[in-house]
């Protein structure tokens, strides 16, 4: 049996309070379609963190082929069950921690969307063995929650929660909701960490923020329940976001690196 993981407690309203969620939904629609611009039809991708499988089964739709992994048992059941049917994905676990060293498959390309790369604290070893396992040429797609997110300090800092407003500047911070016993690290990497680490066998090709004007997961209910701020903010995200400039502002960048 495997250990509880940080994330298990969470997988069950993950959908209800991030996937299916306006502004999920809209911020999710961005990285498919950079997901779009590189990976076709008979191609086999690989998905780390995947968390409830909604890009795993979209990917799928489109007729690509994903092996689906994340480290939570409870994230994995609910992949399992949305995308059960669909002969394109398979689902397996994983955990960034414990690379395993055997290779047994060579990927067309590889993403993690939303944050898995957080729960690391050095993407060297990664990088080298994602380089094991991605064919020349093959992008490697991460979506990393960035250290400068502006709405953090501006949105908690107004509200007199100045722990919560300055969490990304620390060095990491501890992630553990009701029931886990072991908190995990979290940390917020400058591009330039994870453009380093990557450095020996790929090469960044493209980076956008995701979330410069629309706010962090837990604001999303202020923001979604004022429909023309929200209107007004989705047009400003769709206007000056994919700035590459501005990718360490917002609440996430996307970054994609290719194998040389
Ligand atoms: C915020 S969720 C993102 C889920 C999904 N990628 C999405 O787009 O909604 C972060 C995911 O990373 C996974 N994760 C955290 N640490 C991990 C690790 N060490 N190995 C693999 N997955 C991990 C969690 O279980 C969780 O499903």
């Amino acid at each position: 049996m495997s250990q509880p993981q940080a994330f298990d407690p969470v997988a069950s309203a993950y959908d209800t309070n991030f996937t299916h969620t306006q502004i999920g939904q809209y911020v999710r629609s961005i990285v498919q379609s950079r997901l779009t611009q590189h990976f076709t039809s008979g191609n086999h991708i690989l998905e780390l963190g995947c968390g409830t499988g909604e890009d795993a089964l979209w990917l799928a739709e489109h007729g690509v082929h994903v092996t689906a992994t994340d480290v939570s048992e409870g994230m994995l059941a609910t992949t399992r069950a949305k995308c059960a049917g669909n002969p394109l994905v398979q689902v397996n676990p994983l955990d960034l921690r414990h690379l395993p060293t055997n290779v047994t498959a060579s990927y067309d390309g590889v993403f993690s969307n939303f944050g898995p790369m957080n729960c690391l604290a050095e993407w060297r070893t990664l990088a080298a063995w994602l380089a094991q396992r991605v064919k020349k040429g093959g992008i490697v797609g991460l979506g990393v929650m960035s250290p400068f997110c502006l709405w953090e300090p501006l949105w908690h800092g107004v509200h007199g929660n100045w722990r919560t407003a300055t969490r990304r500047w620390r060095k990491s911070i501890p992630f553990q909701p009701e029931g886990v016993s072991e908190p995990i690290q979290i940390t917020y990497p400058a591009i330039k960490r994870i453009t380093n680490d990557f450095t020996p066998h790929f090469q960044r090709v493209f980076v956008r923020g995701i979330g410069l004007f629309l706010p962090p997961s837990d604001v999303y209910g202020a923001v979604e329940k004022r429909p023309q701020l929200l209107k007004r903010l989705m047009s400003l995200e769709h206007r000056f976001a994919s700035w590459p400039k501005l990718s360490l502002l917002a609440d996430h960048y996307w970054i994609e690196l290719e194998r040389k």
